[in-house]
């Protein structure tokens, strides 16, 4: 287990996630009764961008790094990108004080009411997802597989909520793993949301993936792709599968993955890209 996300967070795929499970999170918090979340891959948590891995990369200012001033935004996607920002919080010098990790914006959506499960693998990131969240008693931060943890921890008692798998991509067949694990928790909680993060880097590998949620049971599957294009030396496009969206949700993605095609793109090429997969 090499891969690490701070040197990845607050890039253009960080934005785009998070963007649009900011509008998830939103979404389940209207109805009254409590909500779960399950986040399988947590990470750390949050991430200093001032810190030795993000400035190595510096991807972060080819991400977040652009939205300090939503210039160019259309009234909606400003509307519906400003609760992210809000979780992103104050920017000095163009750089978010702490860019929010996906249990970091989970805890800032929840309620007293709501529950989160976070999984981590890697004893060092844990380490400090655990330190994050150890106060907070509606939060349980565990070291565990996460791809063991979904199967294990749906349906929850709540009975409403969001899976977010959101795997590293290190292993040859995560492609396989995540559709699985999908699989596995949707047999268990058809009626569930399910967030599922891919990078497109070997399209051959996506379409089998892509495929395998065609063909699955899933009722409502949604395909969101953003490309920032350029060369593609390092990766440009990026892909969220949505299971059982709001049904708000394809129009506000589609203002959102607009205005953040155009706002990162780094080249030719850049686009989003929204697919139906399963239902209507
Ligand atoms: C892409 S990062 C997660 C980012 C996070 N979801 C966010 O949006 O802020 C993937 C994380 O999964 C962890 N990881 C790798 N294999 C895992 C596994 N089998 N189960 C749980 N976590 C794993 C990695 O250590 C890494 O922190």
């Amino acid at each position: 287990m090499n891969y690490r996300h701070a040197f990845h967070a607050g890039n253009f795929a960080d934005v785009f996630k998070h963007a649009l499970l900011v509008r998830l999170l939103l979404y389940l918090g209207r109805k009254d009764a409590p909500f779960r979340i399950v986040d399988t891959h947590a990470g750390e948590g949050a991430y200093d961008l001032s810190g030795d891995e993000a400035e190595r990369t510096g991807e972060w200012r080819g991400g977040i790094g652009r939205l300090a001033e939503l210039s160019g935004a259309t009234e909606p996607a400003a509307a519906l990108l400003k609760p992210y920002l809000e979780c992103v919080g104050p920017f000095v010098g163009g750089r978010p004080l702490l860019y929010p990790g996906s249990p970091l914006i989970s805890q800032r959506l929840m309620r007293a009411k709501d529950r989160a499960i976070f999984c981590e693998l890697r004893p060092d990131a844990f380490d400090a997802l655990a330190r994050r969240f150890a106060r907070d008693k509606r939060v349980k931060a565990i070291n565990l597989d996460g791809y063991t943890g979904v199967g294990a921890f749906v349906p929850p008692v709540e009975r409403r909520g969001l899976v977010l798998i959101d795997p590293p991509f290190e292993r040859v067949d995560e492609f396989q793993a995540l559709l699985d694990s999908f699989l596995t928790a949707y047999r268990k909680w058809p009626t569930g949301t399910y967030a599922l993060w891919y990078p497109v880097k070997d399209p051959a590998q996506v379409r089998a993936f892509i495929e395998g949620i065609r063909r699955s049971e899933a009722r409502r599957a949604l395909r969101l792709e953003l490309s920032i294009g350029g060369s593609g030396d390092r990766l440009n496009r990026t892909g969220l599968i949505v299971v059982n969206p709001p049904y708000v949700f394809e129009d506000e993605s589609r203002e959102i993955g607009a205005y953040l095609a155009q706002r990162l793109a780094q080249g030719q090429g850049a686009e989003l890209l929204i697919e139906t997969l399963t239902g209507e």
